[in-house]
């Protein structure tokens, strides 16, 4: 694809591409991703602001090819998806200054070959002037590496944010123009990347208020011309209390723990509250991430393989626990044949996450009238827990 306008001296450069299906050889992509970058010609100076990654840089370096000069090439954000055509970049333009907050430079020196001489360091609220534009800095630190920061073209009030505000979006549409899609796809991108840094985004999310932003170009999905939308939509993700929902992630082999689940879902709406089952056999994880993102308690249903929880429900499990959602309940309902240390290896599993566990539900067999009324008791705790802390 050829550099797009955005507006007057400022093009969208990069790569979309349509058929990636997986992020990092870890994070879904059922529809794609792009790249992006962007060029700012100035009156005296020329910046790009980050590169692509390393596999599609021939798109980029074809688009840069009538770009006689680039003074600045901005990283903000040193993973390799962006920080990856750097090197080649540098090659074409060897006088350009990789601009970069402190922290980046560390990592970029020990991911890929650039001279120190190369970087340009930039404090917190530095802009470089580009003749009649001014780009300032602002250092965002874990949206989501320790190093991040976003740009600002005070001219234009465009904020640049990297994967801030980013979705996993392939589109030929250069500004987002399906609101809910795009909110399914940024949402789905918070939940997988930046829910575990919660507490620092809140804090990101502060500092940009000062600032009067028109749109947000970030570097995956497309640009965002309502700049509200999107970052209400963070806000709320971030500071609003968990919702009156179960998250219940599960695996039966033998259909007990399926009995168990359909009984407790069936139980837990009977008294007003929602749920969202996930197979595990054949669930897409984005969509159980994005379900976290709001759920008050999530329910584990496994069966009891070799001793332990099943192989799925231990990767949800870890995931759940590297995700760090909001959740304030967690309890384990499944089956067993003869014995087994479920419940003990799945608790283990879960320390960062902070929630009171309800008494877990472990049946032997198949389920009994008796454990069916267990599982109601279970749906009556969790109904009350959500409705004592005001999630009902
Ligand atoms: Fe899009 Fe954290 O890289």
């Amino acid at each position: 694809m050829k550099a797009r306008k955005i507006e007057d001296n400022i093009y969208w450069m990069g790569s979309v591409d349509w058929d990636a299906r997986l992020f990092d050889s870890l994070i879904p992509l059922p529809d794609g991703t792009s790249y992006n970058a962007y060029l700012i010609r100035g009156s005296e100076k020329t910046m790009l602001i980050d590169t692509v990654e390393p596999s599609v840089i021939h798109e980029l370096m074809a688009q840069l090819e009538s770009v006689e000069k680039v003074d600045y090439i901005v990283c903000l954000h040193a993973e390799q998806d962006h920080s990856g055509g750097i090197p080649q970049v540098l090659l074409r333009y060897p006088d350009a200054k990789v601009v970069v907050t402190p922290k980046a430079k560390g990592i970029l020196m020990d991911l890929m070959t650039i001279p120190e001489s190369a970087f340009m360091v930039v404090k917190d609220g530095e802009a470089i002037c580009l003749g009649d534009k001014n780009v300032e800095f602002i250092h965002t630190p874990w949206v989501h590496w320790p190093e991040t920061m976003v740009a600002y073209l005070r001219e234009n009030k465009i904020l640049f944010s990297c994967d801030f505000f980013g979705s996993h979006l392939a589109t030929t549409d250069l500004y987002g123009v399906d609101e809910g899609r795009i909110y399914e796809a940024a949402k789905r991108y918070y939940a997988e990347i930046m829910m575990p840094f919660r507490s620092i985004i809140k804090k990101n999310l502060e500092k940009l208020k000062p600032y009067s932003i028109e749109t947000i170009a970030p570097s995956h999905g497309p640009i965002h011309p309502k700049p509200a939308i999107i970052m209400e939509a963070h806000d709320q993700w971030v500071n609003s209390p968990p919702k009156n929902l179960v998250v219940l992630p599960y695996v039966s082999m033998h259909s007990s723990t399926q009995k168990m689940v359909h009984h407790l879902i069936a139980s837990l709406v009977e008294k007003g509250v929602s749920v969202e089952p996930f197979n595990l056999t054949v669930t897409d994880i984005g969509k159980l991430a994005i379900a976290l993102v709001d759920a008050a308690t999530i329910v584990v249903g496994t069966p009891t393989v070799l001793a332990g929880p099943h192989p799925n429900v231990v990767y949800a499990a870890c995931l759940a626990n590297a995700l760090r959602p909001k959740a304030k309940f967690l309890s384990i309902i499944g089956s067993y044949g003869w014995g087994g240390k479920t419940v003990e290896t799945l608790a283990g599993m879960i320390s960062n996450l902070k929630v009171e566990i309800i008494e877990p539900q472990l049946i032997k067999g198949t389920p009994s009238v008796s454990d069916f009324k267990a599982l109601d008791g279970l749906a009556e705790t969790i109904a009350l827990k959500h409705k004592e802390n005001g999630f009902i």
